[in-house]
Formats: C-alpha cells, sequence, structure tokens
C-alpha cells in the first residue's frame, strides 16, 4: 500500500508562523509528511505557489431561517460553493432562536439542512429569549451536543437583549464551558436616532450609517465588556468597524481579559460613501455596524497589526437584492429601517484580505493565515485539526497564486446571491485550488464536491473559552442566576 493518498509537491507551506518550502504527504485525509521531498503515486503540484490552511469562516450566515419559517437564498449548497471557490474550507454558521421558543427544534433542523453541505461546519447558537428553561436546561444540553459557542445581539429588533438577559447567557455559557460572541450596538440610541431621522424625511439607504454612528457602537463595546468581566466569561466582539472601538478590545486584552475582536472583509474596503449611491443602491452595502471611512480602513489595519483584532470573517448575509424576499422587500422606496442587514462575502473574504493586505504590503502572509485560519480555528475550539499545516491536522489546503490579478464579479462569487458589494474590484491573489480532507473539491473555479460530503464539527472543552477565575468579591453570581 502507498505510503501517501496524494502529495502536493514543490510549493511554499504557510502556517501562522512560517513560510517555507515543503511537500505535504496525506493520508485517509490527514496530513502524514511534511518534509523537502516526497513522492507518491498521485501528486498535485504546486510549484510556483503558496500552499496556505483552508480558510476557516467563524462568521457566516448560510440557510439561516426567517421568521415566516422560509430561509435564506444561501443554501448549504450553494454557500459551501462559494467557500470553496473562495478558498474556505470550514465554517462555523448559525442557528437562531425565535423568542417565544426553544433552541432544540430549530438546532435540529439546522442540521437537516446542512446535511447538504460541502464545507466541514458547526454552528454558533443565536440567543434572543433567555427564558429559564433556555439557560439552565436547553444551553448545556446544545453544549454538550458540540454546540459550543452561543451569539447575542445588543442590538435589532426582535434579536436584542437588555443587560440582564445578556447577564444571563454570560451566566449559562460559564456555567456549560461556552465561548460568546456579541453584537455590540446601542439598540434604544440607534432607535432614538432612526426615529428623529425618519421624522426628519431622511430615509434613504446612506442613513442607516447615520442611525449609527460610531459611538454608540464603542458604548456598547465598552458594555459588553464590563458585563463579561463581571461574569467571567471570555467573549469575542463580532465585526468591529472602526479603531475607537477596537480601541476598548486593546484595553481590555491590557488588562488581562479573555477578550477576542473580530472584524470582517466588508470594514477594511467598503465605506459610508458607498451607502449614498444613487436610488436604492446604497442597500447593497448595507450591514450593521456600518462601513466608515477610509481613515478608519487605516485604523483598522493597525488594529490588525497590533493583534487586537485577530479574526476576519465574511459575516456573509443571505439576501438578494432584487425580489420579494431580497432587500427591497418591503418596496424599492423602503426607508433605511425597513432594508435587511447584511452584505454576502464567502468567496471575496480571502482574495479581497489578501490583496489588500499582503499584496499591498500591510501584513505579512504568515498573519494573513492567522487572521484567516489559524486564529478562528483555536479561538472556536476547532483547532488542531483545523486551521494550520501539521502533522496530523485534516488535510484542508489551498493552492494560492499570489500574483494573478482578478476583477471581481458576481458570476466568480459561486453564491445564490444575486450582487457582490465588491463588483468590479480588482485584487492580487486568488486561489487555483481547494483541498478538503485531502480531496481536490475546487480546481481553477470549478468546484467538485459531492453535496452531503461536509462534515460537522462538535466542538468539546478548551481552554480559550475557559473563565479566568477572577470574579468581583469572589462570588460567582452566574451559579444561582
Ligand atoms: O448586518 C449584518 N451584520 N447582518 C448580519 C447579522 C449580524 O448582525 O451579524
Ligand atoms: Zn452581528
Ligand atoms: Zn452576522
Amino acid at each position: 500500500m502507498a505510503e501517501f493518498d496524494l502529495v502536493v509537491r514543490g510549493g511554499t507551506v504557510v502556517t501562522g508562523s512560517d513560510a517555507v518550502r515543503a511537500d505535504i504527504g496525506i493520508r485517509g485525509g490527514r496530513i502524514t509528511a511534511l518534509a523537502e521531498s516526497l513522492s507518491g503515486p498521485a501528486t498535485l503540484d504546486a510549484g510556483g505557489l503558496y500552499v496556505l490552511p483552508g480558510g476557516v469562516d467563524t462568521h457566516c450566515h448560510i440557510e439561516q431561517l426567517r421568521a415566516g419559517g422560509d430561509a435564506d437564498e444561501e443554501t448549504w449548497e450553494s454557500g459551501s460553493r462559494a467557500c470553496l471557490a473562495g478558498g474556505t474550507t470550514s465554517v462555523i454558521s448559525f442557528s437562531n432562536q425565535f423568542k417565544g421558543s426553544g433552541l432544540l427544534a430549530p438546532l435540529a433542523e439546522y442540521h437537516r439542512r446542512a446535511q447538504r453541505a460541502m464545507v466541514d461546519y458547526g454552528f454558533h447558537q443565536i440567543i434572543t429569549d433567555p427564558t429559564d428553561a433556555v439557560v439552565w436546561q436547553e444551553i448545556p444540553q446544545i453544549v454538550e451536543q458540540g454546540v459550543r459557542s452561543l451569539k447575542v445581539f445588543l442590538t435589532y429588533d426582535p434579536l436584542h437583549l437588555d443587560d440582564r438577559q445578556y447577564l444571563r447567557v454570560l451566566a449559562a455559557a460559564r456555567r456549560s464551558g461556552a465561548f460568546v460572541t456579541v453584537h455590540c450596538e446601542n439598540y434604544e440610541a440607534i432607535r432614538w436616532r432612526t426615529e428623529a431621522l425618519l421624522a426628519d424625511g431622511r430615509t434613504a439607504p446612506k442613513y442607516h450609517a447615520w442611525s449609527r454612528p460610531r459611538m454608540i457602537e464603542r458604548e456598547a463595546t465598552h458594555r459588553a465588556i464590563a458585563l463579561a468581566e463581571m461574569v467571567d466569561q471570555p467573549i469575542q466582539v463580532f465585526h468591529v468597524s472602526c479603531a475607537e472601538v477596537a480601541a476598548e478590545i486593546a484595553q481590555a486584552q491590557e488588562r488581562g481579559l479573555k477578550v477576542w475582536g473580530e472584524t470582517c472583509t466588508q470594514y477594511f474596503v467598503l465605506t459610508a460613501a458607498d451607502q449614498d449611491r444613487p436610488g436604492f443602491e446604497g442597500a447593497r452595502f448595507m450591514c450593521s455596524p456600518s462601513p466608515r471611512d477610509a481613515a478608519d480602513h487605516a485604523g483598522m489595519w493597525d488594529m490588525v497589526r497590533r493583534n487586537v483584532i485577530d479574526v476576519v470573517s465574511s459575516d456573509h448575509s443571505g439576501w438578494c437584492y432584487e425580489g420579494a424576499r431580497g432587500k427591497r422587500m418591503n418596496g424599492a422606496d423602503a426607508s433605511f429601517r425597513d432594508i435587511p442587514n447584511g452584505v454576502p462575502g464567502l468567496t471575496a473574504r480571502l482574495p479581497i484580505l489578501f490583496s489588500e493586505g499582503v499584496a499591498s504590503g500591510r501584513i505579512d502572509i504568515t498573519q494573513f493565515v492567522r487572521l484567516v485560519a489559524t486564529t478562528p480555528a483555536r479561538l472556536f475550539g476547532l483547532a488542531p485539526r483545523k486551521g494550520s499545516i501539521a502533522i496530523g491536522a485534516d488535510a484542508d489546503l489551498v493552492l494560492w497564486d499570489a500574483t494573478k490579478k482578478t476583477r471581481l464579479n458576481n458570476a466568480m462569487m459561486q453564491h445564490a446571491i444575486d450582487y457582490t458589494p465588491y463588483d468590479a474590484m480588482e485584487v492580487t491573489g486568488w486561489p487555483v485550488a481547494t483541498l478538503r480532507r485531502g480531496e481536490v473539491v475546487m480546481r481553477d473555479g470549478h468546484v467538485q464536491a459531492e453535496p452531503g460530503s461536509g462534515q460537522f464539527l462538535p466542538r468539546g472543552p478548551y481552554d480559550l473559552a475557559k473563565p479566568r477565575g477572577v470574579l468581583p468579591d469572589g462570588f460567582d453570581a452566574s451559579a444561582f442566576a
């Protein structure tokens, strides 16, 4: 029997710490050898290319259920195709709770739908209604089943939690050994400003940004961190949009708190001006927090270089632009308050970050790998199986052409969404092949994976999600409330 099922030969292998010339031997879907020279009956030539770990996107909304019972346009099949086309092999998507219902039935439905996946996947559980049954019975149950992270929203009707509810979720997470991710914007402040903007007739998409300026994101981030510190629960702040917000995270980290910051592709390239395009066009760029401006892009790169922001996700959202179920669902002249939030970005994540980061000289290739693969895998309990190139890890690999120039268009995204906010953007660097557990699942843009070949990634206990053991007065309120 041959030693390897496949050898990836001649590439420069990049991990979160090094870039070295090496061949990779793969057997049974795992990396079993890394050496200067390997041979086997089947080889894949990576000469002149980087070999990166498969991307790990720990914040993307795929086939998310909507209030009416149907789901987003992006199915597990189309979403997986988009991921593999862009070099992402593992995702953590969401199971959402509808207020007044429990967690278990929706989660079972998400598992059923994800059986069509072609990427490996896990779920964050969104908590919108932390009843006694949810916090004392259901959260421990789903965590035991491998859904080891919770997502809470401090804004959005009808998702947002007030501070007491947020504390109850933090406490439940602490008891169960789960990680918590937080959408930080101040609900009441957005409501108040929105009412004023609408009263003044300011309804166009661009006023979405006016309804939620930087300080309401900063305030909610500060509060989310302070309350997590009180409960002694590790958190990640999702989709940080600017340095002023990241500074709150930096301060928390300097004080030794277990607080991490994530941002998304859009906060390096989109701006508030995009939401000011003629007519309704600005809706294509509408996500929360709102994209800021070019100075904020520079500020975010600083925070990335300082490792304050150490994960870049897509926050891919499954809303089309056209159609009765898309951004225009409330009419072509709907006010900004009634336009669904979120932008698609599964495929564009690695190419845009590489282009803006590595090709533009802002970060090196190892940091790029940390941002898109190694750190998200570690933070969410997927390491060492995912996120790196190491003996024993899954052979999830991307062969990357660092010099290829590509002008982005929606067809390249291979998603089910009818637009990309990155249309016509030119990027340097592109994935030419993707391997998932040793199988070549994308080559030159052609995705060739079987629906259902993705595997659920149950996540067990891991150190990063453990509390520090530091509580005010030494009193553990989370044991009681
Ligand atoms: O606007 C956004 N980000 N929509 C997706 C849901 C979320 O807030 O993460
Ligand atoms: Zn969010
Ligand atoms: Zn999101």
